[in-house]
């Protein structure tokens, strides 16, 4: 008797919830629905909630064999597992609903997580590279794709935007980052979360998005993956955790925590980052923490907690929402709620937030609407969808050098040699993290040059130098072809003959993205070599450089006339390629990552410390106590904000408003900046400010602003900023944010190095 009511109690309370979900206001937070339900549920299905599943077997065929999986699949069925990820399709996702819905006791709808870091089928530039355009409109258009795509497929949340800073250009995980600015980084993630969630979670074309990771991931010790970081709280707070407060600004639905530790604690058991500034500071409510892959239980290995029960009481306390695979919450939160170790408000606190996102995700008013297979046939891989990832890689190509005018190239009349294995792969250009794309799908350079060109017959291909043999996977380490020339005749060959040679050098996808590190980020292989011979055939050599980090390349920054930096644009790569060397598309990325001369540069940026030995004095030339390099100069090859047009622009006239303000005061800056070339361009004019003297010290320079303009030949504009208190603030000794007066440079430029300086001073 005492069941039945019970079961009818919930059964009406979960109707309700059912038909309250088609709420309106999306960023309304489903309060009472939340504690409705919550009062109906056990310490077992709450802590339920908190578990995090990958996939690993079929759901459309029987209960999986092996016990691990039989015991996750009864789990499901049973209400203690309250999302999953790696579960892809609308039929594989409903299948696994199913389960949850049809046989848990209140059948609360699964989250369907996955990695939709650059696009789900239809691949736009990897992250970096999209950084490189600057450009929030590209860059949510992206990613609204990406969402669409995705939540055709049954997929309703993104372990995505990764808004880790990185410096260091021997972690692989650059290649998933915005870059080393944090202005930048945050501007950009907006974009992509906006894009992901279309301000709207209950639009069934959007995702739910996660910004990761939580925090200062990028600082891993010399650039290894996972390694230890060690990390000031000025420069956690000033660099590392902007992006991170916008995202919480900007609503986004989750955050991942991460692997590393931060002052000796591991960020999952981090109660200062967790509890105290994002659940505290940032009041950041709608949303949930979820750990990293087995991240929890990583605690135990760092040496920060002794066994399970540690582990899962440090994590929930210090508020990680959700645990992804590492297990401890299925084996220590209902013993340590039931106990009364962990409070049920602590536990229920992680739930409501989980809950919420479901109700917002429109989760309870159909569990399946995700699942749609007529979606999924329709929304993928379309030709508008190609159209956005054609137009998001043109936009993130850099032009690094163009000695002579070499390109734009001519579609008829020059004969073009193209060579290098990466020319004609149409693998790579996918990038790594590429979800459910397509092995193999990509516009290949060669297929890309071949479309644009009047005659096909004037363009010929060799392959050059062989990169990798063997498995190329991403879970698995690349080898590399070394020492094998068989291919270089041919391509010498056909340089002999030709006006032009496009030769494609740079890396493998698999050689950036996680567990990725590496000591040598020049070129692998048998690349360089080839170079050089090419070079003694025929000196009009464009390099177009594919690669998921900055890299070192002084040889060609040295002996190639004109060199393109086109990362891995994602599947539409070659004809965008192809649209910036026949001159379609004029190049207009700047770089969002300094380029070092050499590995041992590394970590290089640009917003550095002036230390107090920046320079050596005239009369001391020779002497060597200063901050230096014996063998290498201090300055990156191209630093942070830099990239050609095939027009030029000149900078001049920069002035101020007023050479004074107060706190409650603004001034502005301006710049005259004229197109002095032959064709119409797109200029990024950026907004430096230095800090002369702090109660701590400052960057030699900082962005905090920029405008993209588009110019006429001979055309000028002025450009205008606003300087306000805020601009000037940052986070001071005792972590409080504001500013201190005194003296300020201003400098604007086309990139961080060649910039116009004045200066002013902020008064009480
Ligand atoms: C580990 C990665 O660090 C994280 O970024 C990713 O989202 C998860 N694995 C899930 O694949």
């Amino acid at each position: 008797m005492k069941v039945q009511l019970a079961i009818a109690i919930v059964t009406i309370a979960l109707s309700a919830c059912r038909n309250s979900t088609s709420n309106s206001n999306a960023s309304a937070p489903f309060e009472a629905e939340v504690d409705s339900l919550l009062s109906l549920m056990t310490i077992e299905e709450k802590a339920g909630q908190l578990n995090l599943y990958a996939g690993s077997w079929e759901f459309t065929g029987p209960v999986p064999e092996d016990v691990d999986n039989q015991k996750k699949f009864e789990n499901i069925k049973s209400g203690r597992v309250g999302a999953m990820l790696n579960v892809i399709t609308a039929e594989g996702t409903r299948e696994a609903q199913k389960l949850a819905i049809e046989n848990s006791r209140l059948g609360i709808p699964l989250l369907f997580g996955y990695d939709v870091i650059h696009g789900y089928k239809t691949m736009m530039p990897i992250p970096l590279a999209q950084a490189a355009s600057w450009d929030a409109e590209i860059a949510k258009s992206g990613a609204e794709v990406a969402a669409k795509e995705a939540s055709a497929s049954g997929i309703n949340w993104t372990f995505a935007p990764m808004m880790d800073i990185a410096r260091d250009a021997r972690w692989g995980r650059m290649m998933e980052s915005p870059g080393e600015d944090p202005y930048l980084a945050s501007y950009m993630s907006k974009a992509w979360i906006e894009g992901f969630q279309g301000g709207d979670l209950s639009n069934k074309a959007t995702i739910a998005a996660c910004a990761k990771h939580f925090a200062a991931y990028g600082f891993a010790e010399a650039g290894r993956d996972y390694n230890t970081v060690d990390i000031s709280m000025q420069t956690l707070y000033n660099m590392v955790l902007p992006p991170f407060k916008a995202a919480s600004e900007a609503g986004v639905a989750s955050f991942m925590n991460s692997f590393n530790e931060i002052g000796g604690v591991p960020a999952n058991g981090s109660e200062l980052l967790q509890r105290e500034l994002l659940k505290g500071a940032w009041n950041y409510q709608n949303g949930f923490v979820v750990s990293d892959w087995g991240s929890i239980g990583e605690m135990i290995t760092h040496g920060f907690a002794a066994d399970t029960l540690e582990a899962g009481y440090k994590a929930l306390t210090a508020g990680s929402d959700m645990d992804m695979e590492a297990h401890i919450y299925e084996n220590s939160l209902e013993e340590l709620v039931s106990s009364g170790k962990i409070s049920e408000e602590i536990l229920d606190d992680a739930v409501r937030r989980i809950l919420t996102i479901k109700f917002q995700l429109g989760l309870f008013a159909n569990p399946y609407r995700y699942s749609d297979v007529e979606r999924e046939k329709s929304d993928l891989l379309t030709k508008e969808n190609l159209q956005v990832a054609r137009e998001a890689a043109r936009k993130s190509i850099v032009l690094l050098k163009n000695e002579n005018n070499l390109l734009p190239l001519s579609k008829k009349g020059q004969s073009i040699a193209v060579i290098g294995s990466l020319a004609a792969d149409k693998d790579v250009p996918l990038g790594s993290w590429r979800a459910q794309a397509n092995e193999g799908s990509a516009v290949s350079v060669w297929e890309g040059i071949q479309q644009a060109v009047d005659n096909k017959s004037s363009v010929t291909f060799a392959q050059g130098y062989t990169l990798t043999k063997g498995r190329r996977q991403f879970v698995y380490e690349l080898e590399f072809v070394e020492g094998d020339q068989s291919g270089f005749a041919d391509a010498i060959n056909l340089a002999k003959k030709v006006d032009v040679v496009v030769l494609a050098l740079g890396e493998d996808c698999w050689q950036s993205g996680e567990g990725r590190s590496q000591t040598d980020i020049g070129l692998k292989g048998d690349q360089l070599d080839l170079m050089y011979e090419l070079l003694k055939v025929n000196r009009n050599i464009v390099v177009t450089l594919m690669n998921g980090r900055s890299l070192a390349i002084p040889a060609l920054d040295e002996n190639i006339p004109a060199i393109l930096e086109v990362w891995h644009l994602g599947s539409e790569a070659g004809n965008a390629i192809a649209d910036v060397l026949f001159g379609d598309y004029n190049p207009s990325g700047k770089l969002p990552v300094s380029f070092p001369r050499n590995v041992g540069q590394c970590p290089i940026y640009y917003n550095h410390k002036n230390g107090g030995r920046p320079t050596t004095n005239p009369h001391d030339a020779g002497m060597v106590f200063w901050s230096h390099y014996t063998d290498s100069p201090n300055t990156p090859l191209y630093p942070f904000g830099y990239g050609l047009s095939y027009t030029t622009f000149e900078y001049a006239d920069l002035k101020l408003s007023s050479s004074e303000m107060n706190q409650a005061d603004q001034i502005t800056a301006s710049v005259k900046v004229k197109n002095t070339g032959m064709v119409d361009g797109q200029e990024t004019v950026q907004l430096y400010i230095r800090d002369y003297v702090g109660s701590v010290t400052r960057p030699v320079k900082e962005l905090k602003g920029f405008e993209k303009i588009t110019l006429k030949p001979g055309e000028e504009k002025e450009v205008q900023f606003t300087i306000n208190n805020e601009t000037l603030s940052y986070y001071r000794a005792d972590l409080s944010f504001g500013s201190e007066p005194g003296k300020f440079a201003v400098m604007i430029g086309g990139n961080s190095q060649k910039i116009l300086t004045t200066d002013f001073r902020l008064v009480d």
